[in-house]
């Protein structure tokens, strides 16, 4: 173990102790408590991140993971991903500042964003942070005048079009610029050692991947050309973290091996990256939300017929948390939120139309809406599974301030997994399902191989 974790940063459980229980004990406290303000809280299994990491590294084998400290800085989740070896990929001056306090050296951190202040980047070169990306002949000056030492990534624009959050409409070079960027950089002596991408999230499109490493590969051969030593190709974030979406992990996992294979084989001498976020911590964090008001309205017309007369009521909560807080997948992902009661209600209560709204006086800050629930009560909890990425943490996308109180737990088999560093399936393979993670079926990874369809002269 390198001391990054330790056993007093989680509560340790055994098997068959789910984080549902906990939060059932956590929220009994907090209503025998009554206390005048409530505050939506989180679970978070750190074993959930373990489970993961071990899978990334038998779907990805030839990928080094760094972890996107945006997603979520929660202090749990930064210790168990160093503890685990990741490295960091960092936003801005915040985030190395804190992954370097938890102990984690500067040549583990990329600081990987194209448009940076300048006294960002002297803080980089201040405390040795070496890779930095750009996009820009601006942003390259700025380098060049603040940091000439810096070792550079070049990022590349993505064709992500079809991704639900696109990243490359504000970052990333376009194809055609980037012999003219790299031709700037070897005239003013900077080294450009690699080339990244992003793909955006929610891509429905696996083949993006292999396209983006296609194009890195083209881009690698004009560095060569003009003497850039180039070695590192990062491949980004994008990977889902939930179950059940359109393209599975192992799917793009798959691609992705067969585009590597093709443009950057084993032995070529690059180091392949990717930064992840919401892969590691969106299924590992389970949030509590409290009811603060109620309001019943009567419909004038009736949107469901029933024969208890039931739909001519429906019911509006407000929770103390929205669409500018935790959940801002609503407006980012255009994710529905699905609540589970913590009280498990009678089975002959009738159900009624209901929505839930956060706190700001604005009209968008619906969290849910249709809901189909029993009716509900002030100090009610409602719990929100899958709210690790982008919620807690400074890198909450809407930049909140907010401070959340996480619980985070492990349980023995999966904190037996981290200190030996052993794949779950090297252990006993049954052990409380560590050894075949949810999400993780390589078993069949070898039966979805897709080659690239991509070729770099069909590219430009
Ligand atoms: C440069 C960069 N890398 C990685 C990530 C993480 O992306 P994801 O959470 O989709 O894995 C982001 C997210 O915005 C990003 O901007």
């Amino acid at each position: 173990m390198a001391g990054y974790l330790s056993e007093s940063d989680f509560v340790m459980v055994e098997e068959g102790f789910s984080t549902r229980d906990l939060l059932e004990e956590l929220t009994r406290g907090v209503s025998r408590a009554t206390t005048d303000e409530v505050a939506a809280f989180f679970v978070a299994d750190l074993g959930a991140v373990v489970r993961k990491h071990f899978c990334f590294l038998k779907c990805l084998p030839r990928v080094r993971p760094f972890y996107a400290v945006k997603c979520n800085s929660s202090l749990g989740v930064l210790k168990v991903l160093a503890e685990l070896g990741l490295g960091f990929s960092c936003f801005n001056k915040a985030e190395m500042e804190l992954v370097q306090r938890i102990g984690v050296p500067a040549s583990k951190i990329i600081y990987a964003n194209p448009c940076k202040q300048i006294a960002q980047i002297k803080y980089a070169a201040k405390h040795g942070v070496q890779l930095l990306s750009f996009d820009n002949e601006v942003e390259l000056a700025k380098v060049v005048k603040s940091y000439p030492s810096a070792k550079m990534v070049l990022c590349i624009a993505t064709e992500d079009t079809h991704s639900l959050s696109r990243l490359s409409l504000k970052f990333g070079a376009l194809l055609k610029s980037c012999r003219h960027l790299l031709e700037n950089a070897k005239k003013s002596h900077m080294e450009v050692v690699g080339v990244s991408f992003h793909i955006g999230s929610g891509c429905p499109d696996p083949q993006a991947y292999a396209q983006s490493i296609a194009e890195a590969r083209l881009v690698f051969e004009i560095g060569a050309e003009l003497g850039h030593a180039m070695h590192i190709l990062d491949l980004g974030g994008g990977f889902p973290g939930v179950e059940g979406t359109k393209v599975r992990f192992e799917e793009i996992a798959s691609v992705i091996n067969s585009a590597l294979d093709l443009y950057f084989p084993e032995g070529c001498g690059v180091d392949i990256l990717a930064e992840l976020g919401r892969y590691y911590v969106t299924s590992a964090f389970t949030v509590a939300v409290s009811i603060v008001a109620k309001k019943e309205v009567l419909l004038d017309q009736p949107s469901r017929e029933e024969e208890n007369g039931s739909a001519l009521r429906t019911f509006v909560y407000h929770l103390d948390d929205g669409v500018y807080g935790i959940f801002n997948s609503v407006l980012f992902d255009s994710i529905c939120p699905t609540p589970i009661l913590q009280k498990k209600p009678p089975m002959e209560q009738p159900l009624y139309s209901s929505s839930l709204w956060g706190p700001v006086a604005d009209g968008r800050d619906c969290v849910a809406e249709g809901l189909w629930l029993p009716q509900l009560h002030i100090g009610d909890w409602l719990v929100f599974e899958n709210m690790g990425a982008y919620t807690v943490g400074k890198g909450s996308l809407l930049g909140g301030t907010k401070t959340y109180h996480i619980t985070y737990t492990m349980s023995r088999v999966a904190w037996e997994a981290l200190r030996r560093q052993l794949l779950p399936v090297e252990q006993e393979e049954d052990a409380e399902g560590m050894c075949k993670p949810l999400s993780c079926g390589w078993e069949i990874t070898d039966t979805l191989c897709v080659g690239p369809v991509f070729t770099p002269a069909s590219i430009m």
